[in-house]
């Protein structure tokens, strides 16, 4: 399904105050960055990307999500933030009703920021939460206190937004069921409506893979994660926040109408150093470090590392691959029907959806959900 009519923005925001020991996302401390970057003027370097790349579009298209990551996008400030979304605005203008969300460390924001986050047009907050339990926050080297995240949701809501997400990780070292149940429990009281919530993944190169290289810590058990998975998804569905995605839950008409569009394989503009774009039928990355970037953004050069043109069989890879990790599903008619028999018979495709023409995954497929995606797409 393509939607050429509407674009979505990913801005990309490549600061942290510190680094988390299990984060490999493209994100630089201040002694890291040392004086080539100013992150005082940063928002200016994006907004001269916003400018570039509505150029390069010719103002054809207004957008319709605005997803600020990192990174810590909050250390741009809320004025930087604005900033950035007010050349949006200038450059792209935004549909009636376009969802503006930015990610926050939940101890990196205060209810005056919040409010004026809101007043410049941001309508939706992600707060990495992470758990509520001191053990794991400890060893997943987070700065925040346990009863940050509940707080800073709680702000964001007597700000007016919304739309308030939480990320939660489960499967740490150390966490226990009641651990988790817990961290579930205290991000549904501060009234949120969507929770992203992730296996840990032991990255390479970070903090985490050498403690457990060293025996300091054991690996993830990834029958632990399942029974975890289950626990969150039952709360989650008995709270009236349904699975949307394999790893969102969302309370209905509160699910992320940015990422919504990425899974659907439509089409979104990255900014900012390493962003990955995806435009009618192109996909291009933005270089990764914030001192080359800056440097041709300045320049009012496209900062691209690279790019390619996607053919009709890595649209369709890319299709099955996002597209059956929704709860909605994908169109029977663009997979092998036998496959699918099998994989009803085996409990992890929805026999309903397959009457309504749909894949849909049920809870064993979800579980598995990159199982049965290799089975799908292999010939
Ligand atoms: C850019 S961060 C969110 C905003 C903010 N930087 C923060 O951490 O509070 C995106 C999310 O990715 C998830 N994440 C990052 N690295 C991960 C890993 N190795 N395994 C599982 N989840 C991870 C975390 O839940 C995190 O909140
Ligand atoms: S998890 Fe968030 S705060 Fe931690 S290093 Fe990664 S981006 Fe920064």
């Amino acid at each position: 399904m393509h939607d050429h009519s509407t674009l979505s923005l990913y801005v990309h925001v490549p600061f942290c105050s510190s680094r988390c020991g299990y984060c490999d996302f493209n994100t630089y401390t201040a002694t890291e960055l040392g004086t080539d970057v100013r992150r005082d003027s940063f928002h200016e370097v994006l907004a001269k990307e916003v400018r570039y790349a509505a150029e390069q579009l010719g103002g054809a298209r207004k957008v319709s999500t605005v997803f600020v990551g990192g990174g810590t996008p909050t250390l741009l400030g809320s004025s930087g933030l604005n900033y950035v979304l007010g050349e949006i605005k200038k450059s792209f203008g935004l549909v009636e009703g376009a969802e503006v969300t930015t990610e926050a460390n939940p101890d990196s924001v205060t209810p005056q920021m919040l409010a004026e986050l809101r007043e410049g047009g941001f309508t939706r907050m992600s707060f990495g939460m992470q758990s509520s339990a001191p053990n794991v926050l400890q060893i997943l080297e987070r700065t925040h206190t346990p009863g940050a995240s509940v707080q800073a949701a709680k702000w964001a809501r007597e700000a007016g937004f919304e739309h308030v997400n939480l990320d939660l990780i489960y499967g740490t070292p150390g966490e226990s069921d009641d651990d988790l149940i817990g961290s579930v429990e205290a991000a549904l009281s501060a009234g949120i409506d969507h929770l992203s919530a992730y296996s840990l993944i032991v990255e390479d190169g970070t903090a985490l893979s050498r403690r457990i290289a060293r025996g300091e810590l054991p690996m993830p058990d990834d029958d632990v994660c399942a029974d975890r998975y289950e626990l969150i998804d039952e709360r989650m569905q008995a709270a009236g926040l349904p699975w949307y995605e394999v790893s969102n839950w969302a309370v209905p008409g509160g699910e992320c109408q940015h990422n919504l569009a990425y899974w659907r394989s439509q089409d979104w503009w990255g900014i900012g150093p390493g962003a990955h774009s995806h435009v009618n039928g192109n996909r291009w990355w933005n270089v990764k470090h914030p001192v080359p970037y800056t440097e041709k953004v300045m320049a009012y050069e496209r900062p691209s590392a690279g790019s390619e043109v996607l053919t009709t069989d890595d649209l369709r890879l890319e299709e099955v691959m996002l597209g059956v990790r929704l709860a909605e599903g994908i169109p029977l008619a663009t997979v092998d029907l036998e496959k699918v028999e099998d994989l009803v018979a085996g409990g992890l495709v929805d026999p309903v959806g397959v009457s309504d023409g749909r894949v849909r995954l049920t809870r064993a497929g979800r579980l598995l959900a990159d199982a049965v995606i290799r089975d799908l797409l292999t010939e």
